[in-house]
């Protein structure tokens, strides 16, 4: 049966959006309980945006021990502090590592396990337990403030990965567009990216569904258009306002659909080679674009007319300059990658999300592919 003719969609998150919306935080959280925590990364609590929000939720205690690519360690000492001091409202302020280190939290928290590791590496169940959890992104990119996945680095079994369920599904999320203002032009292109790769990848999955795709397009659209003007523009506020705007789509059009073989090969990159989530996302992007545009017919054609876009080498060619503006790693010399790692990054690849890809990707298609990235 055709994905036109049976599907579901929903999106429990409730989101609020606009320059300035931040100013709601303190009616949105006092919705949702009396003993708020905020989350928020080592970095971010010295910056404009999280002084923004301390602005607005005065007093509110701080947990900031939060890396980018958040550990299992991190959930298990924020999800003890939750626990120590009866908090009833998880208030996550930041990019995904901030937003996805509080989801977790926020429910192994409110369960019976003593480690989010359990989850991640060890086959239990997440369960429907948690905490409300309001989303504050400050990057974006991710669109982790509308899905239900945390993504994260076990450091001592060197693993990264998705843990789903929808338990992790922000109860609000609140997007303000001038909390990104402050990002750098590098951290704007690299999360931009990703946001595009979920657009993409939301659109292409195997499990693509219609109300998906209408947001998939438009999100491509507007980051296609915006993308550039807001790395090279950090206060255009209508450049920052639609890629705000773009991220948070294109997270609620991948968080059904799910992702595809660009992420299923990020996962490696990220755990072995520490690129950064969007960095590894558009390592393989122009190849992955020009390995499934064939098979996707149709479909390819009208996601490219829908995102302004004459062809699928248009669209590899905007991703090569959007790469090159911020600097990232374009061949596997670039990201300081041996040759001779080819076999292993081929076989660490195959994360179930590799089964959503609309052409199948077989190992030797792999190795082939990181041979012309050489
Ligand atoms: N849960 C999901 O659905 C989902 C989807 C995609 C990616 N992810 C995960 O999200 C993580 C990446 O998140 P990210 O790309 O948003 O980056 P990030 O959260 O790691 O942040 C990157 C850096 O930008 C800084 N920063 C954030 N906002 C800023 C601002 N406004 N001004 C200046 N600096 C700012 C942070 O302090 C940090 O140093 C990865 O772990 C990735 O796997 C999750
Ligand atoms: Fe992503």
């Amino acid at each position: 049966m055709s994905a036109t003719n049976s599907w579901t969609f929903k999106l429990p998150t409730a989101v609020t959006f606009g320059a300035g919306c931040i100013g709601q935080l303190p009616q949105i959280t006092a919705a949702r309980g009396a003993r708020p925590l905020l989350v928020a990364d080592r970095d971010l609590v010295k910056l404009p945006p999280f002084a923004r929000v301390q602005q607005v939720l005065l007093g509110v205690p701080v947990f900031s021990d939060v890396t980018p690519d958040p550990t299992v360690a991190s959930v298990d000492a924020l999800a003890a502090r939750l626990r120590a001091e009866k908090h009833d409202v998880v208030v996550a302020v930041g990019g995904g590592s901030a937003m996805d280190c509080a989801k977790a939290a926020a429910c192994l928290a409110a369960g019976n396990l003593s480690s989010i590791r359990a989850v991640h590496s060890e086959g239990v169940p997440l369960g429907s337990a948690r905490l409300p959890l309001i989303a504050v992104p400050t990057t974006a990119g991710t669109g982790s403030e509308v899905t239900p996945f945390a993504v994260l680095s076990d450091t001592e079994k060197q693993v990264k990965g998705p843990i789903a369920g929808d338990a992790l599904y922000p109860v609000h999320a609140v997007v303000d567009p001038e909390l990104t203002h402050s990002l750098p032009l590098k951290v704007t292109i690299v999360t931009g990216l990703d946001a595009l790769c979920h657009a993409i990848e939301g659109y292409w999955s195997r499990n693509h569904q219609p109300i998906c795709d209408v947001m998939a397009i438009e999100a491509a659209r507007l980051i296609c258009a915006n993308l550039k003007r807001a790395a090279q523009q950090p206060g255009d506020a209508d450049a920052r306002s639609a890629m705000s705007y773009a991220a948070t789509l294109a997270g609620a059009a991948f968080q059904l659909p799910k992702n595809a073989m660009v992420h299923a090969c990020s996962f490696p990159l990220s755990a072995r080679f520490h690129m950064a989530h969007g960095t590894a996302c558009a390592f393989t992007l122009e190849e992955a674009i020009r390995f499934n545009a064939p098979v996707m017919g149709e479909r390819m054609t009208a996601f490219l007319r829908g995102a302004g876009l004459g062809s699928a080498e248009e669209l590899v060619a905007l991703v090569r300059e959007l790469k090159q503006l911020g600097g990232l790693p374009c061949t596997l010399r670039d990201a300081g990658i041996p040759a001779a790692e080819i076999p292993n990054l081929a076989k660490e690849s195959f994360h179930p999300l590799m089964k959503n890809n609309p052409r199948t990707m077989t190992e030797a298609d792999l190795v082939a592919m990181y041979e012309r990235l050489v």
